[in-house]
């Protein structure tokens, strides 16, 4: 049975008995409106660590725009159900003051909380088109890891810049070790997002659009293609629907996010794309020369 808490505070204190009894602890940091994308996560927690947890909080301080935070999808009970559906040993929440007692219970003293510099490969795409995005996922996953202090904390590798800047906090802390799990589709190819629940019939099958590029520059890397602008030019030519906004597409070197976007001839790239769909802005992600992702297809 998952253990509930309302609280970090018990979560924590969950969490230094394990750590005392010398077991591991992996956490699972979630904003709910669970999906298999993030059970995936919990499920690797749940073979490679002695005792997990999933945290379930919309976070306001990662929204640049509050309709976004007010229209976040929301289902604790559901979320509970199907954690508890992969054997997962606790699910903690909590209130904004409850993560961060500073605020001395007031939650409009947002200023009373010392915001985390998300570090240089903050920069750029999401970093870029979401004003102070990665200072509060930052803030957030820094207190989650003082709070909990896990051995492994999860993360999905489809939010792949987030998946840098917490890598990165991890280092300058110390720990968690951070594992980054794979890009979960459906069948369609459609990534599993929570903001997906925001779309229409119609628009999900708008929204395949998106990995029907990542997937088609693919075949071109294949075909023996390395010019950026023709990769580039694969993906948003799959991306001209009415009904898609695409905000960027880019390639970016696999290793080296300070590259910044790629030009020319390339050996090696990532492709990012953020595009709004009806109400919903979605994000995905594929590196091209690698197949690795291919069988989660
Ligand atoms: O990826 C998310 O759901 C959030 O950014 C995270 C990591 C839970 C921090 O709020």
């Amino acid at each position: 049975l998952t253990r509930i808490f309302g609280s970090p505070r018990e979560a924590a204190e969950w969490a230094s008995e394990r750590v005392r009894a010398g077991e591991s602890v992996g956490l699972v940091p979630t904003m709910g409106a669970l999906h298999e994308g993030h059970l995936q996560l919990v499920r690797e927690s749940v073979r490679e660590n002695d005792a997990t947890c999933v945290s379930v909080f919309v976070n306001p301080l990662q929204f640049d725009q509050g309709k976004d935070f007010a229209s976040y999808p929301r289902n604790l009970e559901r979320d509970a159900e199907l954690v508890e559906s992969v054997a997962c040993d606790v699910l903690f929440t909590g209130a904004l003051t409850d993560f961060f007692p500073e605020l001395d219970g007031d939650a409009s003293r947002w200023d009373r909380i010392e915001s985390i510099d998300p570090g240089p490969r903050a920069r750029g795409l999401e970093g870029e088109h979401r004003s102070g995005h990665f200072e509060g996922v930052a803030t957030i996953v820094r207190r989650l890891f003082e709070l909990i202090r896990p051995t492994r904390a999860y993360f999905g590798e489809k939010d792949f810049q987030q998946t840098l800047v917490v890598t990165d906090l991890a280092e300058s802390m110390g720990a968690p070790v951070i594992r980054v799990i794979p890009t979960f589709r459906e069948a369609s190819g459609l990534a599993f997002s929570s903001r997906n629940a925001r779309l229409s019939e119609q628009q999900r099958e708008l929204a395949t659009s998106l990995s029907r590029g990542l997937f088609s520059a693919r075949d071109a890397w294949r075909g023996g293609e390395r010019r950026a602008d023709q990769l580039v030019a694969c993906i948003r030519a799959e991306l001209e629907s009415p009904g898609l906004d695409v905000e960027y597409v880019e390639l970016r070197d696999p290793d080296r996010w300070e590259a910044g976007a790629l030009s020319g001839e390339v050996d090696a790239a990532r492709a990012l794309i953020a595009v709004d769909v009806g109400a919903a802005r979605l994000i995905d992600n594929l590196r091209l020369d690698d197949g690795a992702d291919e069988l989660r297809r």
